[in-house]
């Protein structure tokens, strides 16, 4: 059966904004933090702590730390790809850091600039150093149902690389569809093999858009036993290194597929669309979000 709860790890401030062209201001991006924490929202990756040359819109990532409304219960999260990333997120106080790898060779080398095994070396060290002062770990396995310069990723491959993330201590692995291409019988089909490594409680899926496949997919994933959604409020984003990828999944368009199936998750959907509507004003553009264009007109 389908779970009763679902915890929402909010991604837009980062993998939302990360892709945008011009700069977003950081008062922007601190006003939508803080809207998405008012709304209920309890994880909430903010920034990234990578080069400010390969990913120029996550320079501010200190600055957007200091700066936000800090709310009791409320995770704030960053990416840390290396010990310097890890050394500077801790020194912004953030809750909880993630590592980022891939399934995919090319698009390891692309996105980070290393092999899949080399990236798993320094995430070793990333981990080791914030299990030390007890900061919670999340790895994200990218390209998991499809790569795109390598097109197909077995979902063996998957595993391996999820297995070695949680068995060095990551506390929650997240399955990256990067480039939006899966379908629920393909997600069907990874999720059977992460979990023969990974716990099905320690499973989270990460969907983009991009085929129009992402709430099949989660409803697939929660129809599997999965429990924990990565969303992006009004569907913002995409990846650098990840050519034509459409936004994630909007947060509001969960809410809404959750709140139908009676599953809890401690969200308001109004606030959040209240915040997918701030974001989208700032950056000149409609939602992705078509829950936020309904709520919008009615
Ligand atoms: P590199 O060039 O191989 O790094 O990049 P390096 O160690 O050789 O260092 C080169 C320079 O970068 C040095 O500076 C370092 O200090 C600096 P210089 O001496 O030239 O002035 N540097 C850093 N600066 C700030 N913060 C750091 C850092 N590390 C080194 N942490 C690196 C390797 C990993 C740094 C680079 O490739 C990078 O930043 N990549 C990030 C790419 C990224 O953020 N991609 C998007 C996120 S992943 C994603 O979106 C997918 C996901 O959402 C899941 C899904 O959708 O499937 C998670
Ligand atoms: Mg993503």
């Amino acid at each position: 059966g389908l779970p009763s709860f679902v915890k929402i790890v909010e991604v837009g401030p980062r993998d939302g904004l990360q892709n945008e062209k011009m700069f977003v201001p950081t008062e922007t991006k601190v006003e939508f933090i803080n809207k998405l924490s008012d709304a209920g929202l309890s994880v909430i990756e903010v920034t990234s702590f990578v080069s400010p040359k390969w990913v120029p819109q996550m320079a501010d990532n200190a600055e957007v730390l200091k700066l936000i409304k800090r709310r009791d219960g409320v995770t704030y999260a960053a990416l840390t790809p290396n010990l310097k990333g890890l050394k500077d997120a801790i020194s912004c106080g953030v809750n909880e850091v993630a590592i980022f790898g891939a399934a995919s060779e090319t698009f390891s080398k692309k996105n980070i600039n290393c092999s899949i095994s080399e990236s798993l070396q320094r995430f070793e060290e990333v981990v080791k150093l914030a299990k030390e002062i007890k900061l919670p770990v999340r790895g994200y396995v990218s390209c998991v149902l499809g790569c795109p310069y390598e097109k197909i990723v077995s979902p063996e491959k998957v595993a391996q690389v999820a297995k070695q993330m949680f068995e060095m201590g990551c506390y929650e692995i997240s399955l990256g569809d990067t480039i939006g291409v899966g379908t629920p019988g393909a997600m069907k089909q990874l999720i059977a093999v992460v979990t023969k490594h990974v716990p099905i409680e320690k499973v989270a899926v990460h969907c983009h858009d991009t085929y129009g496949q992402a709430l099949a997919n989660i409803l697939a994933a929660l129809q599997m036993g999965v429990s924990v959604v990565d969303s992006s409020t009004a569907g913002l984003g995409g990846c650098p290194y990840a050519k034509g990828a459409s936004g994630n999944v909007a947060t509001e368009d969960v809410l809404y597929m959750l709140d139908g199936l009676g599953i809890n998750t401690g969200v308001d959907l109004q606030k959040t669309v209240e915040a997918g509507r701030f974001i989208s004003q700032a950056l000149g553009r409609s939602t992705h979000s078509k829950v936020g264009q309904a709520m919008k007109s009615s």
